[in-house]
This record gives C-alpha cells, structure tokens and sequence, in this order.
C-alpha cells in the first residue's frame, strides 16, 4: 500500500475512532515485533481504545475497508499470535487502555474485568478482595487478560486450578463484523446449546476479539510453601509426583520440573540465582504446597512428602523455604529459565503435552534421538511436570560466534521439529499446550490435526470471520482456509 491509500485509509479510520491512535513509526515500533523477536511485521496504525463500543467501531471500520484487525494485549506471548503480518494492512488494536475492574462478586466468587487489564492487576484486585486469582506467569507483570485467555495461558498453577479456559466463566467479545456479544455469564452451570465463549477463549483473536470476561475466584490459601528437591531423572520426579498427589491432594498447586541445565542458564544470566545445594543433580522439582489450615501444617504435611522422597530414594537433597523472601528465590530460579534461556541465544522451543504416564520415557528416548541426530546441541528441558506439560527446548551447546551459526543453528528447526513432534504425536500429546499456535506452530498443527478436525476448524473460522479479517495467518494455515 503507497502512503497516499494509507493516508486515506487513517483519515477514514478518523472518522470513527477519535481515541488514541499512534501513527509515528517510533511509537509504533514496540507492537510490531513479537516479545521472542522471531516475527516483525508493519501496520497501518496502533489504535488504543477505551471502549468496547470503540473497539466495536475500530472493528465495523475494518470490515468495510477490509483491513486486518490484530488484537494485542502485553505482546509477551510465545508464538508471535499479536504481531502483525508484513501486507501493511492491517490495524493493531491495542487494549492496555480497556482496565477496569468492573466487578468483584465475593459470594459468586467472581470478577469481571476488561481485557487488557494485566495478570497481575486481577491477581491484585481479586487479593484486594480477600480472594485469589490463580492464574501465574512469569510475564504476569505485563501479560493482560485478554491475551491470556486468546491464548488459553496455562503457567504455574495448572495443576490445581486449571488453564485460563477454566478460569473464565464468561466473556465479551467484538464480532468480526463490529457486533458486541455480552456473554459475561457468572454461571457454574450454563447448558444453553453450543459454547460460544469456549470458541473465543485460545482462538488467539482469529475469530473476534476478546474485550472482558468473568473469571473465578478462591479462597486465599493460609499458608504457602515452597521447596527445591534434586531427583536423580525425571522418573523419579513422576514418582515424586504420585506421593506429592497422595499426600497433599488439592493443596499441591505446582510441580515444576527443571534440569540440570536449565539452573546453569540461570545462575549465568543472573547471578544472584545460585543453585541452593552444594553439588548438582541431574534435575529438579519444584513443589508448592497451598495450605488451608496453617504454615505448621503445611509443613507437616510437606515433611511427610519429602521423607518417603528419601526413604524410596526419589530425591537426595532438598530445600524448603522458610520465609517469603526464600520462596521468591526458589521461584525465581524457576521463573528465570526462558529468560536465561533467551539471553544465552536463539532456541528451538517446543511447548508440548503429552500424557503426565508417557512424560519420562518421552524425555529419556526423545532426548537421546535430538542428541544423536543432532551434534552441538543441549537440550533445555523444564517446564509443568504435573500438567504434563514440557518446554522441551533445543539450544546451541555454545554461545552463537556471530549471526551465521545462529542461522545455521535455526535452519535445523524443522528437523528438530519433526522429531520432537513425532514423538508427541505417537505419544498421545499435543505440539502446542500453551503458547498457542500463532504463527510459530501453525503448520506444525495441521500437520497432525486429522483432516475431520482441520475442516470443522476451517468451517468454524469462515463463518465466524468470512472476510478472513480477523489476525489473518494465524492458527490455521492458508493452505486449509483455502
Ligand atoms: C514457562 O513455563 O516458563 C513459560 O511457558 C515460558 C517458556 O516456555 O519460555
Ligand atoms: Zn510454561
């Protein structure tokens, strides 16, 4: 598109929309690059509004002038779902201006807030009312709710409460065609016909956009505990696990695995992150425990845990913190990994599910097939050990020399894929458990997904955004839209 249509294109847009629209190529800079920089793209503006009834305009705008509508919240996400596409044309829609909390329900136990309201704002605002918002990322400081149910973020805290579908009761959303549809229902139970709400959630803006929702609440724990244990594998982190499940039952909020290699990233890139033990171990587990009672409890109930870990040689060292200050060291060193992970060099990320029973034998073949296929790799395994849950990564065992061998090294993605990939799939998992697919696992979804499935998708799409306007390029490939 020349300057001119463009021009036109942002006086027309004007007539509409008379919020905050950012036009100058420095401001706009910051939402066209993915938060991995893996994707850039180019758009025509960044509109911020602050209304559902001006996303609602924005919307009906680009229906009538076929322009692209991108959705974008924090722009943390992992598979570049909020990054425009290279054509020009299209809007990014930012909705870090739309952050109310518009109620707190402390008998139904829920909150209805706007989308881009950040993770950590409804942690607050749901704190500020005696009640907990579970949902935990690292990125929850700048991750907004919108994005992290377009996405379906899962996180820490999986294990106990469930991913961000699970969390959402309700949602308002714009409509393609510029419609609002307030399905902002504060119900358990709803069996009124087809789930719209469960089509917009981890839809990655492909269908509409997402501008608030009603999400559960709980009660705030009375105690929490966290501790580090070193496991000799990842077996004896499943066994763990099951004891972990028995012994603590719904009080066991996290089981984080990481290996060895992971803390080394970390104690590199942050050296106030040191592994607390004196010799290392081949991997890791992070368990916290989420006490209804009291501290004196949970630590009776974690001694017990950690005791038959010993006697049935499932763990040889641990550390349970005693302050609060100790836990947010011990979360840190968990929390840290993709950020070490990403100042030591590019990585060939897989974010893959596969039944919690096929998880150790997946690792143990998987690994030695990359590691044998693939020479001046290591392998960055860590990730949601109780979800079933991996970020099973591939990394240059040595720090790029310069911008050839980091392209040398990310030619060998598609390999890598399909023998990570493979794996999962013969292994019952899934490619994507919660990142999304953006553009990053796009094609790689389709490549597994069976032609009944990919169909319904594409039929689901067309109806929903027939003018293909809404986050074009993402989630299905235009090879199945056809
Ligand atoms: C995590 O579990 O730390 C996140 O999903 C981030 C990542 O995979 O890089
Ligand atoms: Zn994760």
């Amino acid at each position: 598109m020349n300057e001119t249509e463009a021009g036109s294109l942002l006086e027309s847009l004007r007539t509409v929309f008379d919020g905050r629209l950012l036009t100058d190529a420095h401001d706009v800079e910051p939402f066209l690059n993915d938060w991995r920089r893996r994707y850039r793209g180019r758009t025509l503006a960044v509109a911020q509004p602050t209304s559902t009834a001006a996303v609602a305009a924005i919307v009906r705008w680009c229906s009538a002038n076929r322009v692209a509508v991108v959705a974008q919240g924090g722009n943390t996400g992992m598979s570049g779902a909020a990054t425009p596409d290279d054509s020009g044309r299209s809007l990014v829609v930012s909705l870090t201006q739309m952050s109310a909390v518009r109620a707190v329900d402390t008998v139904n136990n829920t909150i209805t807030v706007e989308a881009g309201l950040t993770l950590a704002g409804v942690q607050d605002a749901a704190r500020a009312a005696d009640r907990l918002f579970p949902l935990s990322l690292a990125s929850e400081g700048s991750c907004t709710i919108g994005g992290n149910l377009s996405t379906n973020a899962g996180g820490c805290q999986v294990l106990r409460y469930g991913n961000a579908r699970e969390l959402c009761l309700g949602v308002e959303v714009v409509t393609a065609d510029g419609e609002v549809w307030n399905g902002l229902r504060g119900l358990r139970k709803d069996n009124t016909g087809y789930d719209l709400r469960d089509l917009f959630v981890g839809a990655e803006g492909t269908l509409g956009i997402i501008t608030a929702a009603t999400l559960k609440l709980f009660p705030q724990p009375a105690a929490r505990l966290t501790a580090l244990a070193a496991v000799p594998s990842p077996r004896e982190a499943l066994a763990l696990l099951q004891i972990a499940q028995l012994e603590l039952g719904s009080s066991l909020t996290a089981f984080e695995l990481l290996s060895d290699v992971c803390l080394e990233l970390v104690a590199e890139a942050f050296p106030q992150c040191q592994r607390p033990f004196a010799e290392a171990s081949p991997s890791y587990v992070l368990l916290e425990c989420s006490d209804p009672e009291s501290e004196a409890h949970a630590s009776e109930r974690f001694e017990r845990v950690m005791m038959q870990a010993f006697d049935a040689g499932l763990a040889t060292d641990a550390v349970v913190a005693d302050s609060i200050a100790r836990s947010k060291a011990l979360w840190a060193l968990r929390e840290n990994v993709s950020a070490a992970e990403a100042a030591f060099g590019k990585a060939i990320k897989h974010d893959i599910a596969v039944p919690i029973s096929a998880i150790a034998d997946f690792i143990e073949a998987t690994s030695a097939a990359v590691e044998s296929r693939f020479p001046g790799i290591r392998m960055v395994v860590f990730g949601h050990l109780g979800d079933g849950n991996l970020h099973f990564n591939v990394a240059s065992a040595t720090r790029f020399g310069s911008a050839q061998d980091e392209s040398r090294f990310l030619a060998m993605q598609e390999d890598i894929n399909r023998v990570v990939h493979d794996a999962v799939a013969a292994s019952g998992g899934s490619i994507s458990a919660e990142h999304g697919l953006g553009v990053l696992r796009r094609d790689e979804s389709a490549r597994y997904k069976s032609p009944v499935e990919l169909e319904l998708m594409r039929r689901i799409k067309t109806v929903l955004d027939p003018l293909g306007i809404m986050n074009p390029g993402k989630v299905l490939p235009p090879s199945v839209l056809g």
